[in-house]
C-alpha cells in the first residue's frame, strides 16, 4: 500500500486484504474506522466520523463522510459512492442555536449527531447529499445531485431535491449476479 500523507494507516482500527486508499485521503479518527476486504477509497475523500466499511465497497474521489467523532456511518457489501457524495451523519440546527463547532453542544439547540446506514448493493450518484439518520435499505439508489432527507426503500431508485422514487431496481438480477460472483471467486 502507498504511504498515506494525511493519517497514519497503522492507527486504523481494522483493515482487510486488498484495500486501496488514495494518498490524499484524510481520515480524521482512524481509530474509529473499520475496513473489510476489497475496498477502494479514492483520492480527496475526507472522513470525520466513526465508519464501518464492509467488503467490496468503493468510495469514489472527493467524497465527504462527516459528522464528527460521535456520528456513525456504515457501508455494507457492494455499496458504492460516486464522486463528490456527502454523507452528513451530523448537522447543525439551521433555525436556531449557534452553528459552529467552536461552541459546546449546549449552544447548538437541536443540532443532530446521528448515523447513516447504507445497506448492501446501494448506489449513490455523483454530488448527492444524505442527511443524518437516513437508512438506505438494501439495493436502494440515489441519482446524481440528489438530496436524501428520509430513508430509501429497498431496490428503489430515487432522484431529485428532495429525493423521490423514480424507478424500481432489478432485485433478482442484482442478487443473481452477487451469487455468481461469490461462486466464481
Ligand atoms: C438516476 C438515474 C440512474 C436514472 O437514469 P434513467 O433510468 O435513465 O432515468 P430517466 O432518465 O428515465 O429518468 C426518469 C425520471 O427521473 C428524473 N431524473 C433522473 N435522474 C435524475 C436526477 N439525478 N435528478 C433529478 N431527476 C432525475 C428524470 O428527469 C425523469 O423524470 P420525468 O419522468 O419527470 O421525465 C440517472 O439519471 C442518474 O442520476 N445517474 C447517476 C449517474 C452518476 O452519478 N454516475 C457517476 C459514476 S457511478
Amino acid at each position: 500500500m502507498e504511504e498515506n500523507i494525511f493519517f497514519q494507516i497503522d492507527k486504523i482500527k481494522s483493515i482487510g486484504k486488498n484495500v486501496i486508499i488514495g494518498k490524499t485521503v484524510r481520515i480524521r479518527y482512524p481509530e474509529l474506522v473499520e475496513i473489510g476486504d476489497n475496498v477502494i477509497i479514492d483520492d480527496f475523500t475526507y472522513i470525520s466520523t466513526a465508519l464501518k466499511i464492509h467488503s467490496n465497497v468503493h468510495i469514489s474521489a472527493g467524497c465527504k463522510i462527516i459528522g464528527g467523532k460521535k456520528a456513525f456511518v456504515e457501508m455494507k457489501e457492494f455499496s458504492t459512492l460516486a464522486p463528490n457524495v456527502v454523507l452528513s451523519a451530523g448537522t447543525d440546527d439551521y433555525l436556531s442555536g449557534i452553528a459552529t463547532p467552536l461552541v459546546p453542544m449546549s449552544y447548538k439547540a437541536n443540532a443532530r449527531i446521528g448515523s447513516i446506514i447504507i445497506n448492501k448493493h446501494c448506489i449513490i450518484g455523483a454530488g448527492s447529499v444524505v442527511l443524518p439518520d437516513v437508512v438506505l435499505e438494501e439495493g436502494s439508489g440515489l441519482g446524481a445531485l440528489s438530496l436524501a432527507k428520509r430513508s430509501l426503500h429497498e431496490y428503489t431508485l430515487y432522484a431529485g431535491i428532495p429525493a423521490r422514487q423514480i424507478k424500481k431496481r432489478n432485485k433478482s438480477e442484482i442478487q443473481f449476479l452477487e451469487n455468481k460472483y461469490r461462486n466464481e471467486k
